[in-house]
């Protein structure tokens, strides 16, 4: 399982094979090798140059001591940053194949991860898996190689002592490999408690208004603080279980090298070595405890990141709903309408909110929604959106299943104005252009033509930058009734041939509502449309009403039909639409 994310996060790297990773390899290999050097020639100048009272050499050998060492510099900074550069493009990779990832998630699985903590996960997890891996490997590389070389040359110098040297290294690798999992596992939990944090922190923000209100600071606060205490606390037991590891092999280290030290200083004592080889040996030694260290780090710093990878391969290999026909038509008009035929749908399964429901909408009428809230009037736009696929019936568009027809041929087809807006931190102009192409592509003269059928061009020049003008998110800098407007123009300018209109159930004031009514008009007009209606004005005009009751029609007619037959309709109309009746639209 694991070594499958390992090898899967690997092969994100194969692009950079050539040249970036075999120059980095290279370069490692010529850092291990210059380590290596480094013993060699202390036992030269030991044995062979000082016992010979060679000046010339002696003065020589530093020279190319020194020369050795800036080699294996560069080759440090060289091996070292080509791998970089292969773990950032990795990185990269990874980063732009989740983001065309969450553009396309399942809405069902957005409704059930909060966004905020979704993005905290997703970019803290790619950094921790490039961190983890990358790093991992580099370090196994550089101080793997290193290591070896240093092994090879000790043994050359004595077979013995290195024996006793290395028989205590294994026994220093076996805590790191026990204390893997720990680090894993620890370390997994601490980043879903730190998106946690993120996510308390954005909520506050988003919902800034409502938290003064309320007077809820020292409760967020608190909240907040509650989750940050067990971030410190789980990070510190990652801490812990990585720390572990050092004092250990460290201590083990003290333990071989206290051994050759006694084993080898006897034998120079005695005659049977010569003090070059002893020193040169003991080189070695310590030039093996940095690679060897680095080794014992880089297996809690793998850990760490193939949980993270873990992570985000989940997010990766989330299944596509709705799923895409295998050769999906493409419809470019409508000709006769759409149809909904004993739907059937819930959100969650065992708990329908869509019962065995029908419903037609000829070419170029206009039909209204209404029903008391949550009957499942905005559930039943999404489902003619395909955001969802219904569990049981069909829905069609000229006679051809939705889910035979391509999702974008689909989408273009339609446009929605929502029952909660939602509006880009962009300019006014690029909002109202959002969907027809990239910037340019519409004309200045389109968007103001959409924002005058809007009735929005008045307010929007009067505005400081006028169409430039930045809204902020989700369109804060705006009014209620300006947002509406702007998501009118927007979904003028798409011109689709299908509208669905999910009415804002806020009230606006009567001047408010007119000019909105106004735009809606223009909106509707030649149009195919479904209106989730909560204004009167609309429902009256509409060619049929159908009213949604617990997931099915309940009655449906024109509106004085419906009136005389004394039913819910009746009911809705005297008590919710009250107020619109004793000041009849105009
Ligand atoms: N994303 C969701 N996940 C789970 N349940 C949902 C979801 N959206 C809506 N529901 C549930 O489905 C039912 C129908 O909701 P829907 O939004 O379609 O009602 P509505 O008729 O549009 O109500 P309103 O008039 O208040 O807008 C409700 O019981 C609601 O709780
Ligand atoms: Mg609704």
């Amino acid at each position: 399982m694991t070594t499958d994310h390992y090898r899967r996060f690997l092969a994100y790297g194969r692009r950079y094979v050539w040249p970036t990773f075999v120059l980095a390899l290279l370069f490692n290999v010529g850092y291990g090798a210059s380590t290596g050097v480094v013993p060699l020639l202390i036992r030269y100048l030991f044995d062979d140059v000082l016992p010979a009272g060679d000046r010339q050499r002696l003065y020589l050998a530093p020279v190319v001591i020194v020369l050795v060492i800036a080699v294996r510099a560069l080759c440090q900074f060289l091996g070292s940053y080509l791998t970089e550069t292969v773990g950032q493009s990795i990185t990269a990779d990874l980063r732009g194949e989740l983001a065309q990832r969450v553009l396309d998630l399942p809405q069902s699985y957005i409704n059930r991860h909060p966004s905020t903590v979704l993005v905290s996960r997703v970019l803290t997890d790619v950094t921790l898996a490039k961190t983890g891996i990358v790093d991992g490997v580099s370090t196994v590389l550089k101080d793997g190689i290193t290591l070896a070389a240093l092994v090879v040359v000790a043994f050359y110098q004595d077979w013995l002592l290195s024996l006793i040297a290395f028989f205590l290294f294994p026994l220093g690798v076996w805590p790191v490999l026990r204390t893997a999992k720990k680090v894993r596992r620890h370390s997994r939990q601490g980043q879903t408690r730190l998106a946690q944090l993120a996510a308390y922190l954005q909520e506050s923000l988003l919902g800034a208004r409502v938290v003064k209100i309320f007077g809820m600071q020292a409760y967020e606060l608190e909240r907040f603080q509650r989750e940050n205490r067990s971030v410190r606390h789980q990070a510190l037991r990652t801490t812990r279980a990585k720390l572990i590891n050092q004092p250990l092999m460290e201590l083990l280290g003290a333990v071989g090298f206290c051994a050759v030290l006694v084993y080898g200083g006897e034998a120079v004592m005695g005659g049977s070595r010569t003090t070059g080889s002893f020193f040169a040996f003991l080189t070695s030694l310590y030039l093996c405890y940095a690679p060897f260290k680095g080794l014992g780090k880089a297996n809690a710093t793998l850990q760490q990141g193939v949980a993270a990878a873990e992570e985000l391969f989940a997010i990766l290999d989330t299944p596509a709903d709705p799923v895409e026909a295998a050769a999906p038509q493409s419809l470019q008009a409508l000709h006769q309408g759409l149809r909904a035929e004993a739907v059937e749908f819930g959100y969650d399964p065992g708990d329908p909110v869509i019962r065995g429901l029908d419903l037609v909408i000829p070419r170029g009428s206009t039909v209204a929604l209404v029903g008391p809230s949550g009957g499942g009037k905005s559930t039943i736009i999404d489902l003619f959106c395909r955001f969802y696929d219904p569990s049981a019936g069909r829905i069609s568009i000229d006679g051809i299943d939705l889910r035979d027809l391509s999702l974008a041929s689909l989408r273009r087809l339609i446009a929605l104005v929502d029952q909660n807006t939602f509006l880009f931190n962009d300019t006014i102009a690029n909002n109202i252009a959002y969907g027809q192409g990239s910037e340019g592509r519409v004309s200045r003269a389109a968007i103001e033509a959409a924002a005058r059928a809007a009735n929005a061009h008045g307010f929007i020049r009067e505005l400081p930058e006028g169409y430039d003008t930045l809204i902020g998110e989700n369109g804060t800098l705006l009014s209620g009734g300006q947002r509406q407007r702007l998501a009118i123009a927007r979904a003028l300018i798409k011109n689709a041939p299908i509208l669905f209109l999910d009415e804002a159930t806020s009230a606006l004031d009567s001047a408010s509502e007119q000019v909105v009514q106004e735009a809606l008009d223009r909106l509707m007009a030649n149009r195919t449309t479904l209106v989730v209606a909560h204004r009167l004005s609309t429902v009256v005009n509409a060619d049929r009403i159908v009213v949604i009751e617990a997931g099915r029609v309940l009655e449906s007619g024109r509106h004085e039909e419906l009136l005389a037959r004394g039913g819910l309709y009746a009911d809705l109309v005297s008590t919710q639409f009250a107020t619109a009746v004793a000041a009849p639209p105009a």
